[in-house]
């Protein structure tokens, strides 16, 4: 298992470019399977999510590849339904693969999706939703089984705002004959992007970012599309919440300010000097953390759950005691006993956690359990007395182009 040493007490001082969204590319890349041409997407990060995502593609037939930021995918001899359960198992955004698959070979079977093991992480919306367009669903011995041959348009309210549901519902009505409407649906910034990529390849989709999305079904031919990948607004937060541990100042370029609202509020409660361009930012901290007083994780655009570990951290070590409560995921914790080996002094029951903030962490010997408490992790040790060697950073590698480089061309020390 890869490691990575970080040393305390340096400041980070400099500028970065904000890389493309792993939670955009994810669908997007699902989504290129319905593309009549061949597309190019540009700004697509170098990840081993996004890694896994193109050998699911490449399973089925589609030709891909990834190269300096840039994939080029033509899935126009895309032949097979059947994703390989080896892969689609490593991660989450396998599942997005049945709106695609349904709407382009009327069927479709996967093996349940992995993904960090943060929470039980059910598909049943998903599956709710793709029924609603007349899909003929069966699980079977671990598998997902869906005949999709008679496919239409149809009224879908989500019980839950789930973004992935959300997504896969969108896909797969993208290509059917007939209109849709979702109701209730997820309003995150990633749901935007992939309403205009579809768009870009013949869909007419309007209202992604709202609560109700309208999707008129039948694609119209297009040769060829090109897209950019939004900025990762959870890369961004990161990196912020970095500065914000380790003190000192930094610019972010190619990022979205309004896509991290509530973030920004947060830092700026800690007693940070944030100000924000068009596509940057630039974040300024000295001395201890102001007391965030509470943090709770919502739906957007409320305090992403993606950043709950990484702002968690910074809350060790602030001037005050910080309520958090995780309401996503039951089991998105995890980093809170590595943060204690450090000195942290946390209360945790369920999804609610008390941090009383302490002077200093001190380095020791840690373990990821997930990607975001991986980040955590790091941030931690960027503020802590001494070494800290963080464990298992594969789970870090499945959402960051080399987070530790980064840090380090911003003056932070890791190896
Ligand atoms: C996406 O996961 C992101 N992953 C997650 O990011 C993110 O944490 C999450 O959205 C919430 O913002 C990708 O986009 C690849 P959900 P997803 O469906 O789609 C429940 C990261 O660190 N639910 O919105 O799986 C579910 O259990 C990752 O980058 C059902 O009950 O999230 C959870 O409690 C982690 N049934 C809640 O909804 C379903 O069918 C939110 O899940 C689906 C979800």
């Amino acid at each position: 298992m890869a490691s990575i040493l970080v040393s305390g007490g340096r400041k980070i001082v400099g500028t970065a470019r904000v890389s493309g969204a792993k939670n955009a590319a994810l669908p997007i890349l699902a989504a290129t399977l319905i593309a009549r041409g061949p597309v190019e997407l540009t700004d697509c990060p170098h990840l081993s999510d996004v890694e896994n995502m193109l050998k699911i593609l490449r399973s089925l037939g589609v030709s891909c590849s990834l190269e300096a930021g840039t994939a080029h995918i033509d899935a126009a001899k895309a032949e097979r339904c059947i994703m390989p359960q080896s892969i689609s198992k490593e991660i989450r955004s396998s599942i997005f693969m049945l709106g695609p698959l349904l709407s382009r070979f009327g069927e479709a079977v996967c093996a349940y999706p992995g993904g960090c093991e943060i929470g039980h992480r059910p598909v049943d919306l998903h599956l709710k939703g793709l029924a609603a367009l007349g899909a003929d669903i069966r699980e079977e011995r671990g598998y997902i089984i869906c005949d999709g041959h008679n496919m239409h348009g149809g009224e879908i309210h989500l019980d839950y705002p789930s973004v992935g549901a959300t997504e896969n519902i969108m896909m797969a009505a993208a290509a059917v004959t007939g209109d849709t409407v979702i109701t209730n649906s997820a309003r995150e910034p990633e749901i935007e992007e992939l309403q205009n990529f579809l768009n870009s390849i013949g869909g007419d989709i309007r209202g992604a970012g709202t609560s109700t999305i309208y999707i008129k079904g039948g694609m119209e031919e297009v040769p060829a599309a090109a897209h950019r990948i939004m900025p990762d607004r959870i890369a961004a937060g990161t990196l912020m919440c970095a500065v914000a541990m380790a003190g000192g100042e930094a610019e972010l370029t190619d990022v979205c300010p309004e896509h991290i609202g509530s973030l920004i509020s947060k830092l700026r409660e800690a007693g940070c000097h944030i100000s924000c361009g068009r596509d940057t930012l630039e974040i300024r901290a000295k001395g201890r953390p102001k007391e965030i007083k509470l943090i709770e994780t919502l739906p957007y655009p409320g305090f992403p759950t993606d950043m709950q570990a990484q702002i968690f951290a910074l809350c060790t070590v602030a001037d005050g005691t910080s309520v958090i409560v995780e309401n996503l995921f039951e089991n998105r914790f995890r980093h809170c006993a590595e943060l204690i080996k450090m000195g942290a002094n946390i209360t945790q029951k369920d999804r609610t956690a008390i941090v009383r903030g302490v002077e200093k962490l001190s380095g020791a010997v840690v373990y990821a359990k997930d990607l975001r408490g991986g980040a955590a992790l790091t941030i931690a040790g960027l503020g802590a007395e001494g070494m800290t060697a963080v464990e298992n950073t594969e789970y870090i590698d499945r959402g960051y182009q080399r987070l530790d480089e980064t840090l380090n061309s911003l003056g932070a020390c890791g190896s």
